[in-house]
């Protein structure tokens, strides 16, 4: 089992090198089986979220070639089934990592697919979902909640259907700009991705292409608030800033200064934090996979501030971590308040998924001595090099086995 050893204290300075968008990613990899031809996907963060993602594309049949560390060539032409997915769905299932995804509605996604004329049962006693068609036809789809993963979903399904789909009320996510600028390469017409209403004019085929994934916003979001946190100066490099507003704006909220440059943004927080308020939302609204990380960055912010999680129930579990690193938070349903304090203190701390871990780094960071991080999995499914990044930015992380 690994484990991250952090020492605290220290500001953090110099530059760090964002990667590739995990969430943008994970639906693009699964999105080339569209293709009739090879496709090459560069800018891919090297986290293992994505590797599990090429090997089910392996298991299918598709061939899988890795250029470099951040550059892969796909060719789907050569995938001849659909039980292997299965199957490894299934040992993924058993997983923790899946448990929690598995616990999260998927109604509309099933309402999208509905719309287009797809049956769905549910089979394996309840385990897993059937979902058939004999043939996609274009459909209407108003989605109740917005959900980034709902209209992933369905845009995958429209873009070969027969006629056209519209969903009302997407998701506006840069991911999901990024998947439909990518199909669009691929011959697809999608019109409208970044805004809240999507149309989908289905195409007979889709082509090979080659497409450099957008940089990752809530790696970036997390290295800002690391350097805020412990008060440091650096600049984030390889992101698109207009990405990262409504971090920028919380960020400067709190006192720290923000420059945005083309492609980089630099933070100076060396006057120190000031307290803030924040809420989650649906972009453009301040991310919910940025909530733990900002909760780390007020723990050690000059007031009391409260955080509003309005996206996912249930993500404030995490807390009884920071209070261990000796964060004052208290938390009611969907509010936690936050009662900045001076310094936090070394503990051993465990990352209960990944943005969890994130906070954690923060906070042990912001930490007088040393604390170690379990379950540090979770973190390296989302994070490209975390430690050699971190350390480039003069933090004393180290990865042990235990
Ligand atoms: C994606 C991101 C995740 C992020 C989330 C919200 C990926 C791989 N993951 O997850 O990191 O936290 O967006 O920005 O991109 N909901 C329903 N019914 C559904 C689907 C969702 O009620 O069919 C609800 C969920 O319970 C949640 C809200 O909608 O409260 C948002 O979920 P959604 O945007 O779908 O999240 P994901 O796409 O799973």
């Amino acid at each position: 089992m690994d484990k991250f050893v952090v020492c605290g204290g220290k500001p953090l300075a110099g530059e760090v090198t964002i990667c590739g968008a995990k969430n943008a990613a994970v639906a693009i990899i699964p999105a080339t089986i569209l293709a009739d031809g090879p496709c090459r996907l560069e800018n891919i963060p090297d986290i293992s979220d994505v590797k599990a993602m090429f090997e089910i594309l392996q298991k299918l049949g598709a061939s899988v070639e890795k250029v470099d560390d951040n550059t892969y060539i796909v060719d789907p032409t050569t995938i001849n089934s659909c039980e292997a997915v299965f199957d490894l769905a299934r040992n993924m299932r058993a997983s923790y990592y899946l448990l929690g995804a598995l616990l999260r509605p998927i109604d509309q996604h099933l309402k999208g697919f509905a719309s287009m004329g797809a049956d769905h049962r549910l089979i394996d006693s309840g385990d897993a979902i059937e979902v058939k068609a004999d043939r996609l036809i274009g459909g209407y789809v108003y989605m109740d909640v917005v959900s980034v993963g709902a209209t992933m979903n369905v845009m995958l399904a429209a873009v070969k259907a027969d006629g056209t789909t519209i969903i009302e009320n997407a998701a506006r996510e840069p991911h999901i700009v990024d998947l439909a600028n990518f199909l669009n390469t691929m011959g697809a017409n999608i019109k409208g991705a970044g805004t809240d209403v999507i149309k989908i004019q289905g195409v007979e085929s889709l082509h090979g292409t080659t497409y450099s994934i957008i940089p990752d916003q809530i790696e970036a979001g997390t290295y800002m608030a690391a350097v805020a946190a412990t008060k440091g100066r650096a600049v984030i490099k390889n992101v698109t800033p207009k990405h990262l507003e409504s971090i920028t704006a919380k960020l400067r909220e709190m006192g720290v200064m923000v420059c945005e440059g083309d492609d980089s943004v630099s933070v100076d927080a060396t006057a120190g934090i000031k307290r803030c308020n924040i809420k989650t939302m649906p972009h453009p609204g301040f991310p919910t996979d940025m909530q733990p990380q900002a909760v780390a960055l007020l723990s050690v912010a000059e007031g009391t501030s409260i955080v509003n999680e309005a996206v996912w129930e249930s993500r404030f579990q995490y807390v009884d971590q920071l209070i261990k690193l000796g964060a004052q938070i208290s938390v009611n349903g969907r509010i936690a308040i936050i009662d900045g304090v001076k310094s936090l203190t070394a503990a051993d701390v465990e990352a209960t998924d990944l943005r969890a871990g994130a906070a954690m780094i923060i906070a042990a960071l912001c930490a007088d001595g040393e604390s170690t991080i379990s379950s540090i999995k979770y973190i390296e499914r989302g994070y490209d090099r975390v430690v050699e990044k971190f350390k480039g930015l003069g933090a004393d992380i180290e990865k042990v086995s235990v």
